[in-house]
C-alpha cells in the first residue's frame, strides 16, 4: 500500500510503499480517509515522544478517519505498530475506534481528535470540571489551547483565562471564549504578579507549556491554600513545548491548595481516551461549534510538509 514511512528517526517520512496490515481478533481494519499532523506525531517519528517506539521502519500517525469493512465511519486511535495512520490502510483495536457522527467530516474530524483530547481528557478524566468553575489555560494561542477554552466553556466555565506569546493571536481569543489574557511577554516578576491576580477564583489550570511560565503560575499559587476556604487549584500538566523540567520548591505544595496532576497516553486510561473523545465528537455532532483552522495536504506531499510550521492555530491534516 502506499502510505507516509519513517525509515530513519533523523528524517521526515517518506511517501512510498508499506506492507498492508491484517486485523487479529478484537481488531479492525480501516481504509484511512485523513490523519493529522500533531505535536505527538512528530515527535514519536521523531523517537523523542514519551511514547516513541525504537523500531524502524515504520508508519507515523496516532490517529485519524477512515470506513470499516462494513462501510461504517470511524475515528481511530492508537493503531498497532508498525501500522501508523498515514497509510491507505492501518489497523487498531476495535475498542479504540468511535462511530462518526455525519454532522463531522473526515478532516474536520481528523484535527480535531488530538488538540480536542487534551482538554476534554483533562477536564473531563482528570480534573473533573464542574460547571460554574473557572479556568486558567496556560499556553493558549495553539491549536490544542484554542480548543481548550471552547471545550472550558462548553462544559460550563463561568471564567476563562488564557495565556500565550503572540499577541496577535492572544487579541482574537475572546471571540473562542477567552474572558481574560495574558502575555507571556513579561519578565518572571512581572508574569508572576500577573498570575497571582488571574488566580482568584481559578478551580482549573490546564497547562500546555510547563517551563519557565510554569514556574511563574506555581509560584503565583503559594499562598492560595485552603487555609481561608479557597478553591483548590487542580493543575493538568498537559504539553511541555515551553520546557521539559521545571525547579519545584517543596514549600510551595506545601503552602497551596495546589493538586498537581498529568493528562496523556499513561495517565489516562484506554476508556477514559475514547470516552472523552466519543463526548466531544458527540457534542459538536449537538452544535457545539468547536472551531478548529485546518489545512488539508493529500498525503504525498508527506515529506515536503512534515516540518513546516503553519501559523499558530492551524492543523495540517493529510488526506489519503
Ligand atoms: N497530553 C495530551 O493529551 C496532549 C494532547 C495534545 C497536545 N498536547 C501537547 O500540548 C502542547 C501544545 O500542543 P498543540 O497541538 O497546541 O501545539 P501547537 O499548535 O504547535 O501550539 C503550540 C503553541 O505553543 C506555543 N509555544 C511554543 N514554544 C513555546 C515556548 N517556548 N514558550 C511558550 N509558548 C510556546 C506557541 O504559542 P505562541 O504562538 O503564542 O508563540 C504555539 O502556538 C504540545 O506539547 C503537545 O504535545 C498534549
Amino acid at each position: 500500500m502506499n502510505a507516509a514511512v519513517v525509515e530513519s528517526f533523523a528524517k521526515p517520512p517518506r511517501y512510498a510503499t508499506f506492507p498492508e496490515p491484517t486485523a487479529g481478533e478484537r481488531e479492525a481494519l480501516v481504509k484511512v480517509r485523513a490523519a493529522a499532523l500533531s505535536n505527538l506525531v512528530r515527535g514519536q517519528a521523531s523517537g523523542s515522544h514519551y511514547s516513541s517506539g525504537s523500531e524502524l521502519p515504520f508508519v507515523p500517525g496516532n490517529d485519524g478517519v477512515g470506513t470499516l469493512p462494513d462501510g461504517k465511519r470511524v475515528y481511530f486511535i492508537g493503531p498497532r505498530a508498525p501500522f501508523g495512520t498515514m497509510a491507505e490502510w492501518s489497523v487498531a483495536a476495535a475498542s479504540r475506534t468511535i462511530l462518526l457522527p455525519d454532522a463531522v467530516d473526515d478532516v474536520v474530524a481528523a484535527a480535531l481528535g488530538n488538540p480536542g483530547l487534551a482538554s476534554w481528557g483533562a477536564l473531563l478524566g482528570r480534573a473533573r470540571l464542574q460547571s460554574g468553575e473557572s479556568v486558567l489555560i496556560n499556553g493558549a494561542t495553539g491549536v490544542a489551547g484554542q480548543q481548550a477554552i471552547q471545550v472550558a466553556k462548553h462544559l460550563g466555565a463561568r471564567r476563562v483565562v488564557a495565556t500565550g506569546r503572540e499577541e496577535a493571536v492572544l487579541a482574537r481569543l475572546g471571540t473562542l471564549g477567552a474572558d481574560q489574557t495574558i502575555s507571556l511577554r513579561q519578565s518572571p516578576e512581572e508574569l508572576t504578579a500577573a498570575f497571582r491576580q488571574a488566580l482568584e477564583g481559578i478551580d482549573v489550570v490546564l497547562d500546555f507549556l510547563w517551563g519557565p511560565s510554569a514556574e511563574c503560575l506555581l509560584a503565583a499559587a503559594k499562598g492560595q491554600g485552603a487555609a481561608q476556604g479557597e478553591p483548590r487549584v487542580r493543575y493538568v500538566q498537559i504539553g511541555s513545548i515551553g520546557g521539559d523540567a521545571i525547579t519545584l520548591k517543596a514549600d510551595l505544595l506545601r503552602a497551596s491548595g495546589v493538586e498537581l496532576m498529568g493528562s496523556g497516553l499513561g495517565s489516562l486510561s484506554a476508556a477514559a481516551i475514547v470516552e472523552a473523545l466519543r463526548a466531544m465528537f458527540d457534542a459538536q455532532a449537538a452544535g457545539a461549534g468547536l472551531k478548529i483552522d485546518v489545512e488539508a495536504v493529500a498525503l504525498n506531499n508527506v515529506e515536503a510538509m512534515w516540518n513546516c510550521v503553519p501559523p499558530s492555530g492551524r492543523r495540517i491534516v493529510f488526506t489519503v
